[in-house]
């Protein structure tokens, strides 16, 4: 059996993993979730994940909270970078070979065509420099590690943007959404798919584990108000809704104006069919319809 880990399973990530891991024939999967294993314990983590033979280790925590990192900093620099140092570490002493999970909010946003993973990072929030930093410790300490940058995630669980704006277009008879932030919505379930395709295809020997940075997204760009009018539209939901631009809705952590990414690199090599954004979006809306 081969054994693979997924540390933080109780996120929108970690949940859809555990909805596909049957598709990983012979082998066991582990999961741990803040309850169990708190990253924050390196000595709790170090054992985690020496304890087992592990071929894979998927990390899905992460300090996600873009805006409260500003103030929480030193929390969000524990768990987006400190414990990737020591998953690292760790992870290359038993040879297991890690997959994580980072964001388009390593770059500032001020490109305009999508980002490829070989653009100079440059993040403009504690959220972007922590999962930064939480990259380039995992690449360091353990080289046969895969970053999947990804974006504007949302799935059937947790609060997520979707969540938020079925909730308000059912409270509201207004809503007004920031149009000038141009990114790409991306289906927890679909990243999943991806990260368990990875590592299908290094099982069967199809396909090699090729280590580095990839960047992942679903097809597509919108704009959050597009979004939010696809979200309306798909559950015909008649709540009005207005673009604003980012300076009327100002937060504490500035956000990428535009955060598209290329995903040539991923595409090729893994060779993926990548869903459109908005068949994605349908199909996470049906789950929750269901
Ligand atoms: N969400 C987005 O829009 C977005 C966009 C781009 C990239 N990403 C990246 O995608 C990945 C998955 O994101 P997600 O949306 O699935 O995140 P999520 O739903 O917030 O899940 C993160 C998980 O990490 C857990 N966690 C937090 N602190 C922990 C700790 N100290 N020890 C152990 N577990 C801890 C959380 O537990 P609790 O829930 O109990 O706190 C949660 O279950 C992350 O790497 C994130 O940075 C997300």
């Amino acid at each position: 059996m081969i054994q693979i880990l997924v540390i933080g399973s109780e996120g929108q990530l970690g949940q859809e993993i555990q909805n596909r891991c049957a598709s990983v024939k012979d082998s066991q999967f582990t999961f741990t979730s803040l309850e169990t294993l708190d990253v924050t314990d390196s000595t709790k983590l170090t054992d985690t994940i020496r304890k087992q033979p592990y071929k894979y280790i998927i990390n899905c925590t992460a300090y996600t909270a873009v805006d409260k990192a500003e103030s929480e900093t030193e929390l969000a620099q524990a768990i987006n970078a400190d414990a990737l140092k020591i998953i690292g570490q760790a992870s290359a002493s038993i040879k297991a070979k890690v997959l994580h999970v980072s964001t388009d909010y390593v770059f500032n946003g001020t490109n305009y065509k999508p980002y490829t993973e070989d653009d100079d990072t440059c993040p403009a929030s504690v959220y972007g420099k922590t999962k930064l930093d939480g990259e380039q410790n995992l690449i360091q300490y353990n080289p046969d590690s895969i970053v999947l940058r990804t974006s504007w995630l949302y799935s059937t669980y947790g609060n997520n943007f979707v969540k938020t704006m079925i909730r308000l277009g059912q409270e509201r008879d207004e809503l007004n959404v920031i149009f000038d932030q141009i990114g790409t919505p991306t289906y927890a379930g679909d990243l999943a798919d991806t990260i368990l395709h990875i590592i299908r295809c290094d099982l069967e020997e199809s396909i090699a584990f090729q280590p580095g940075i990839y960047h992942y997204s679903n097809e597509g760009v919108a704009s959050w108000y597009d979004f939010t009018l696809a979200i309306h539209q798909q559950l015909g939901i008649t709540c009005e809704i207005s673009p604003i631009e980012s300076k009327d809705y100002p937060t504490p952590a500035p956000r990428p104006h535009y955060s598209v990414l290329n995903k040539t690199k991923i595409k090729d090599i893994y060779q993926l069919n990548i869903p459109y954004w908005k068949d994605s979006l349908n199909k996470c809306l049906n789950q929750l319809n269901a």
